[in-house]
């Protein structure tokens, strides 16, 4: 199987991913990775991996509905069968969604459907003072972060916990997780039946 993950930034879940790969542990190979930006850190690690990159902006005369027609393109022409949004900062036009349907995830930084559809899931989190907060894979539908969930992970939200320190305790999580639903994927063990996802064995 082959993947491709699109990324905006840091890229740590990227990296985590390709460390699997290395290890033999992800059951799929990771072809390409798209950024929307040329310069972070995230394209730094797919070249210190040796994994070719697309970088598709879509800011200044190149819109986002054409940008993501090109990278579809792009993912077509690589034979791409699992598209991975790790950290990727645009919302996919309705028709990339409906191209990719049941073989793009995402991972978000909480327990879906809690504090879905913000960029500040953690922030939010503290706001409502949850004593609980997490992660999620889910596949990727029309509706912002409301596709059928795939696996999550729970920990424990502090008193004294700030924005950062809640990120980085749901970050560990997300790299343990992400790769996994791959793996599962890859393994032909997910199936979606009435908006829900079954895994099988
Ligand atoms: C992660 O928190 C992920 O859940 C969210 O964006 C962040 C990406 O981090 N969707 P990184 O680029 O993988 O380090």
């Amino acid at each position: 199987l082959k993947v491709a993950v699109m990324v905006s930034g840091r890229g740590s879940n990227l990296e985590a991913i390709l460390q699997r790969q290395r290890e033999g542990v992800l059951g799929a190979e990771v072809s390409l990775v798209v950024s929307n930006y040329p310069d972070v850190k995230a394209v730094q690690i797919a070249n210190d991996f040796g994994i070719e990159v697309f970088v598709c902006s879509d800011r200044k005369g190149n819109d986002r509905k054409e940008a993501q027609m090109e990278i579809s393109n792009m993912l077509t022409a690589r034979d791409v069968g699992l598209v991975v949004l790790a950290g990727y900062d645009r919302i996919l036009t309705k028709e990339f969604v409906r191209h990719w349907q049941g073989r793009i995830i995402n991972i978000h930084p909480s327990l879906l459907p809690a504090f879905g559809g913000t960029l500040h899931a953690q922030a939010e989190a503290l706001k409502h003072g949850v004593k609980i907060s997490g992660c999620t894979v889910h596949f990727v539908t029309e509706d912002v972060d409301a596709g059928p969930i795939i696996a999550q992970a729970a920990v424990p939200v502090f008193e004294n916990d700030t924005v950062e320190s809640l990120s980085d305790r749901i970050l560990r999580e997300e790299h343990r997780i992400l790769p996994e639903a791959i793996r599962l994927f890859a393994q032909g063990r997910l199936t979606i039946q009435n908006g829900k996802v079954l895994i099988k064995g």
